[in-house]
């Protein structure tokens, strides 16, 4: 499974280690940058960058991170398709697979320690998306995309 990856300068050092971590267990990594954690970039170009990867098909998940995540959040949601989930705590994680479908997990690298961060991560890609009711919640949401 391929995953795109993006920060901003807020979320670059916690990025680095999402890719390693990923790397390590076994997943492929698209590093959409930024590439340089002490030079202010604007997260908007980053929540669309991966959001694209993963709408377009290259990637089949993405993990975004700005400060607070707020940001990022708010950005990749705007492109149709996507399902951002900002999540600080391994059971809204969980949650956003089984129930949501999130194809984006976002962070706060300036919330969340480096640990639980990665604790965070291993939770949202080891569920799956439990359809049934949700299935129709989550179309219900793309139908909000077509108004
Ligand atoms: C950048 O200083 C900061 O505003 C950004 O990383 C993020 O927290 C925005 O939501």
């Amino acid at each position: 499974m391929k995953i795109a990856v993006g920060a901003d300068h807020g979320g670059f050092e916690l990025k680095e280690h999402v890719m390693s971590w990923l790397k390590d267990h076994g997943y492929g990594v698209e590093d959409c940058g930024t590439y340089d954690g002490e030079v202010s970039v604007d997260y908007p170009e980053f929540g669309r960058l991966v959001s694209k990867k993963v709408t377009g098909g290259e990637c089949e998940l993405g993990v975004l991170i700005c400060g607070t995540g707020i940001g990022i959040s708010i950005a990749a949601n705007k492109v149709r398709g996507i399902r951002c989930s900002l999540c600080h705590d391994t059971f809204s994680a969980k949650m956003a697979r089984q129930h949501n479908d999130a194809n984006v997990l976002a962070m706060g690298g300036r919330v969340i320690g480096r640990g639980l961060a990665l604790e965070v991560l291993d939770a949202w890609l080891g569920q799956t998306f439990e359809g049934g009711r949700h299935q129709r919640r989550v179309d219900q949401i793309g139908d909000i995309e077509r108004d």
